[in-house]
């Protein structure tokens, strides 16, 4: 989870309470539990044919699990029609040392794509985090000038997003510059990246201009977290808002949807009918919700009916919003495959934060939410 406040955190436990004493909390654990048997005895329609009218479901993947010899490599064959590269496609595995290119892990996702007709959105160009130093700083550990980052991010754009010119439909071509928590909106940008250390927000444009010189044909979006707040929601409307107004080529907002069984429909809402205002594609680039309803709830490492009950309240309601959107929403994109490998995942303290289970078998909130797109 990203970083909440203790606040917030208050107030959403609060109203998971409200919600969840006035609505069927009359179900017991134990008839949980049955019509959890009953719902697992249905067929589940695979994913990406159950979603194929409204938008593509993806998940992020290592290049290991890309191996149709594996169970992995078949549930993504199964469930899936778009990959992202859950790390081997960052600055820092591309290119760690400066000038030297290391393809091999993000050709192999790429490759298993294709031979499986998937799509592959690429992720990311631009990001303060898990990029190389020498990006930010000369040998002296000083912040490199303008002149010299603008022109190594020219460079790595351009290499990267030409190798991959046809082949990668979509980029996160900047992840996460915006200030994340400002309820007073002073603070517009994340500050301490390096990338702003040195030039301010103007590495952001250029970031754009790179990419579409490099495939003109791929779309390219800014990509952030925590994006359904209006804290973070607004700066993110007024930085699309200032690109498209200024020319710089940009094609849509991915929200990452690091959510959580609290998200509100409300909040979700709002977004969507703000960010529709700008007239760009949405992208859910990074969906997963965690089983907890707070960071205080004492962890667990198995998936029990409480748990179940949440996800499908919570999947049901956030499914159920992305469908009336998917005249703008065309991509939804789960941050892994299944239970099994999660980044929220801490010892003693499992986040079971998807619809497959750890043996990537469909878990009850799968058919609750398989339900609600039949129902349509
Ligand atoms: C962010 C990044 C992702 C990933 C996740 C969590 O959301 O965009 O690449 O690192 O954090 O791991």
């Amino acid at each position: 989870m990203k970083i909440y406040s203790s606040n917030l955190w208050t107030i959403l436990a609060f109203a998971l309470v409200v919600f969840s004493c006035t609505d069927p909390a009359e179900v017991t654990p134990e008839l949980e539990d049955k019509k959890d048997d009953k719902d697992q005895a249905e067929v589940a329609i695979p994913l990406r044919e159950l979603f194929k009218d409204y938008f593509l479901i993806g998940a992020a993947v290592t290049p290991q699990q890309t191996d149709l010899g594996t169970a992995h490599g078949q549930a993504l064959k199964t469930h899936y029609a778009s990959l992202t590269a859950e790390n081997v496609m960052k600055p820092d595995a591309l290119q760690r040392v400066k000038g030297q290119f290391t393809w091999d892990n993000a050709d192999r996702i790429v490759q298993f794509a294709k031979n499986n007709n998937m799509k592959v959105r690429g992720h990311t160009l631009t990001w303060h985090s898990q990029s190389p130093d020498w990006m930010f700083y000369d040998e002296n550990g000083d912040l490199h000038t303008p002149e010299v980052a603008m022109k190594q991010l020219e460079e790595h754009i351009t290499t990267v997003v030409s190798r991959y010119k046809g082949d990668v439909y979509a980029w996160d071509v900047v992840n996460e510059a915006m200030f994340d928590w400002d309820p007073n909106g002073q603070i517009i940008y994340r500050e301490d990246s390096p990338w702003y250390k040195i030039m301010g927000p103007a590495y952001i444009d250029s970031a754009f201009v790179y990419a579409r010189r490099a495939d003109p044909d791929a779309k390219l979006f800014y990509n952030d977290y925590n994006s359904i707040f209006s804290w973070k929601r607004n700066k993110i409307y007024d930085l699309v808002k200032r690109l498209k107004d200024n020319g710089i080529p940009i094609d849509g907002i991915g929200l990452q949807g690091h959510w959580s069984v609290n998200t509100t429909e409300s909040d979700l809402r709002t977004t969507l009918n703000l960010f529709r205002e700008l007239g760009v594609e949405l992208h859910i680039t990074e969906l997963d919700i965690p089983v907890y309803a707070s960071n205080d709830e004492p962890g667990s490492t198995e998936y029990n009916s409480t748990f179940s009950f949440r996800q499908k309240v919570a999947y049901s309601m956030i499914f159920n919003v992305l469908l009336d959107y998917s005249d703008i929403i065309t991509n939804v994109t789960f941050w892994g495959i299944g239970d099994d490998h999660t980044w929220l995942d801490k010892p003693g303290r499992k986040a079971f934060p998807f619809l497959l289970d750890e043996e990537l078998k469909p878990k009850p909130v799968y058919f609750e939410v398989q339900k609600l797109v039949q129902k349509r």
